[in-house]
């Protein structure tokens, strides 16, 4: 049976040259890199040399840069540290953020007293700017806005350098969750004035379990993970040396090539979303995810009244397809999304589907998508 991966966004298939990376880590580098032997030197250098690579592609000194777990642990640590050391008592963020920072933040307001209010979005999905400038500027307390550069579901995205200058201006912190877009846009931190970002490996062809969170040079803050000295003092723990460089290649692979995967991933996109048209009258895209100005990876379909559209993942999956009804983390369940919810676009009536794409995706599995999307959407199966 043929099958095509469409759910990119909830992970990336790891490139050839990332586990070739990690492997010969695992053949060759057996020591711990807190140990002062050689062994454990060279396990250190890893660590060293990959973290270097990695800030150097950022424009940021190496010492902002703090492995992680991925991202879902680094998005916990920047509210964490917004409100322990930094002093913030009231977050600005949207529903329709990752769970990750959903959650942590609606911690950060039942136990530690924080205030968080959502930012609105216009119809399209995109932020309100002006309602956040109105929030920014009626703030007496220390602020954290955590808004994400590229929403996981629709696409839709954010002007961060826009939000940036205005945090600035009314004296708040910036954290965005850049958890899609790392990798897949140019992101210079020279220009950018954030305080945190967040990185996760696996959704640029790196391996799972391994990410980062970039830390404001000018920023003191402590470990959210406690116990050993790691990561000079942010985050206790022996380091995972292999998944470090294996993050590290699949970096380097991300910004050499952007330009070419790019181009080609919205090229499949493009195709789908002609295929989509022709096929299935009456789709909508959510979020207006097949325009432009979108994160490129991702398409968020509508599709009409049906009687196999609860099903539709399920049906489509039985087709070979591998896509998403949910959000990236939660797919295959059947709570639905609250991204969607939160913007709008949720109706019982009518399926929701994301397809998402890599450089990896070829025609041949756009083409089987649609054939699959036509047989489940088919009007015979309405008659029936
Ligand atoms: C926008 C966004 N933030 C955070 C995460 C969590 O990252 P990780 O799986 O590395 O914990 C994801 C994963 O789906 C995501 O899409």
């Amino acid at each position: 049976m043929m099958h095509a991966y469409l759910d990119n966004a909830a992970t990336t298939p790891v490139a050839p040259e990332v586990v070739k990376a990690m492997m010969d880590v695992y053949n060759t580098v057996h020591g711990n890199p807190s140990s002062t032997h050689a062994p454990g030197r060279k396990a250190k250098a890893l660590v060293e040399t990959s973290r270097r690579s990695i800030a150097k592609l950022l424009g940021v000194p190496p010492r902002t840069v703090c492995f992680t777990s991925g991202g879902t642990e680094a998005d916990n640590h920047a509210v964490q540290a917004a409100v322990g050391c930094l002093g913030v008592t009231r977050i600005v963020t949207s529903a329709a953020e990752h769970s990750a920072v959903i959650k942590a933040t609606q911690v950060a307001g039942e136990r530690q007293d924080v205030e968080v209010v959502h930012v609105q979005h216009h119809a399209d999905g995109a932020v309100d700017m002006g309602h956040l400038a109105s929030l920014l500027a009626s703030s007496k307390s220390k602020t954290l806005v955590s808004l994400m550069h590229a929403n996981n579901e629709v696409g839709v995205m954010v002007d961060l350098a826009r939000v940036a200058a205005m945090c600035r201006e009314h004296g708040a912190y910036l954290h965005s969750d850049t958890v899609q877009s790392m990798g897949h846009y140019p992101m210079n931190l020279e220009q950018l004035d954030v305080d945190f970002l967040t990185c996760s490996a696996h959704k640029l062809h790196g391996p799972k379990g391994t990410g980062f969170l970039y830390v404001n040079p000018t920023l003191r803050i402590d470990g959210m993970i406690v116990g050993g000295g790691q990561e000079r003092m942010l985050r206790g723990g022996t380091e995972n040396v292999a998944g470090i460089v294996g993050l590290a290649r699949a970096f380097d692979l991300a910004f050499e090539h952007m330009e070419a995967h790019e181009a080609h991933i919205r090229s499949m996109k493009a195709r789908m979303v002609e295929g989509l048209k022709a096929h299935i009258p009456g789709v909508v895209f959510n979020g207006d995810s097949h325009l432009e100005d979108r994160l490129y990876t991702v398409l968020n379909v509508k599709f009409p009244e049906h009687p196999n559209g609860g099903m539709a993942v399920f049906l489509l999956d039985l087709e070979g397809v591998a896509c998403s009804g949910g959000s990236a983390c939660s797919s295959g369940a059947t709570m639905g999304s609250h991204v969607l919810r939160a913007l709008g676009f949720h109706d019982p009536s009518q399926a929701s589907v994301r397809f998402s794409f890599s450089r990896y995706t070829t025609e041949a599995d756009i083409d089987l998508a649609l054939d699959a999307v036509a047989k489940v959407f088919a009007p015979a199966a309405v008659e029936a």
